[in-house]
């Protein structure tokens, strides 16, 4: 049995693969020139397009896919024609293509307002594509189209989210080939705005009816809410102070840098006292304890004796409408209570009883 089959079995093999060998012999040697035209496709036209197209279009795509979230930027020595910028930011990858992206030009522009006018140019440091890494720039940021930053700031003054585009052509190089690809470097991010200073709360400190040195009749405690990750040097603000549809008066915050968060600031202001205590004397208001609906909208920002345009027609843009506890400091400061219909006569007397 067993010397039976061994002859079988290598008569298997033999026939197998003796016919195959033979065949390639007698092929490949009448095909030779076939094989070298097949190799030499694979040479020419195979491994460029592999080497020019493919590799730069994984790379393309890598990058496309990436996200790019800003943590923090802050604008500061803020002057009419520059200003230091420093932002930290974050890169995600799948981290599965190991290059190294060169440094890079990036412009900056909003997404949403056509023509995309690029209100900041930035310099990328070179970075690689590990899965996460952090990228933090700190430059002088020269001012080259106030309009646009202009624009750019009314946006993020008013908006609750303002979308941002950064854009520039670098070149990726990827671990294993020596060639640097060209490759376009396109993020869009959703930055949160400052929403018109909505929910800023005045604490009044002291009201009096004479001046102080400066022309103040009124100091508070402001608090502004920053609900971006912006922190601007903004320096000396104003403000047009405004009491039911009537201009009353200005209000003046000093050295200040608005940041992330809520921010506590001391506020002075030069406020006409008839509009205040007409309506102090007037329904609804003398009812509800004079708290007055104040509006205010920016005016000048001024830092280091430098007017800031880029800033001021910013907040020039909207109002913001603060219900001031006004009548409860009067009555603290005065000692006295508006009573409705107004000071004089005898309504004074009929409130108390
Ligand atoms: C960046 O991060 C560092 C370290 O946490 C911090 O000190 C700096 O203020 C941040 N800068 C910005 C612009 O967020
Ligand atoms: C960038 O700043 C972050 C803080 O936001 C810090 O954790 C990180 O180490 C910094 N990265 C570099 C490369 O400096
Ligand atoms: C952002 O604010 C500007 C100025 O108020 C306005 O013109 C624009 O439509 C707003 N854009 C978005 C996307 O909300
Ligand atoms: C702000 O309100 C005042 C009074 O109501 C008005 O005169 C002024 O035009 C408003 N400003 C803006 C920018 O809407
Ligand atoms: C604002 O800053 C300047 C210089 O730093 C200082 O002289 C001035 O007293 C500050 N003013 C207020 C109101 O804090
Ligand atoms: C703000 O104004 C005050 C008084 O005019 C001045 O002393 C101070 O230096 C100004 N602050 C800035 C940041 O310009």
């Amino acid at each position: 049995m067993s010397d039976a089959e061994k002859p079988n079995a290598t008569q298997a093999e033999a026939t197998s693969t003796k016919p195959r060998r033979r065949g390639c012999l007698g092929h490949c040697a009448r095909f030779w020139w076939a094989y070298l035209i097949a190799l030499i496709v694979v040479i020419v036209v195979v491994v460029p397009v592999i080497l020019l197209v493919a590799v730069p279009k994984i790379a393309q795509k890598k990058l496309d896919e990436a996200e790019l979230t800003l943590d923090g930027l802050t604008v500061t020595q803020t002057t009419p024609t520059q200003m230091l910028m420093s932002l930290n930011s974050t890169i995600r990858t799948d981290g599965s293509v190991h290059a190294n992206i060169a440094g890079f030009e990036g412009i900056m522009y909003l997404e949403d307002l056509e023509p995309r006018t690029p209100f900041a140019r930035i310099q990328f440091p070179p970075t690689t594509a590990a899965a996460l890494q952090t990228v933090n720039v700190t430059q002088t940021l020269t001012i080259h189209d106030v309009a646009a930053l202009t624009t750019f700031n009314t946006w993020l003054a008013n908006n609750e989210t303002v979308r941002v585009t950064v854009e520039g052509d670098t070149t990726v190089r990827v671990r294993g080939i020596a060639r640097n690809y060209g490759v376009t470097f396109k993020k869009t991010l959703t930055l949160a705005g400052l929403n018109k200073l909505a929910g800023t709360r005045v604490e009044p400190t002291l009201i009096s009816l004479t001046p102080d040195a400066n022309g103040n009749n009124f100091r508070a405690t402001v608090y502004i809410p920053n609900p971006s990750v912006v922190s601007i040097e903004l320096g000396n603000i104003t403000f047009r102070n405004y009491l039911l549809g009537q201009e009353v008066g200005t209000i003046f915050l000093d050295n200040l840098t608005l940041r992330p968060g809520t921010n506590v600031h001391p506020m002075r202001a030069t406020i006409e006292n008839g509009p205040v205590i007409a309506a102090l004397g007037s329904k609804p208001f003398c009812e509800e304890g004079g708290v007055l609906p104040f509006e205010f909208s920016g005016e000048s920002v001024v830092n280091n004796g430098e007017p800031l345009p880029y800033f001021a027609d910013a907040l020039k843009t909207f109002n913001q409408t603060t219900e001031i506890p006004i009548g409860a400091q009067v009555k603290k400061d005065l000692d006295v209570t508006i009573p409705c219909g107004g000071l004089g006569g005898g309504n004074n007397e009929e409130e108390e009883d």
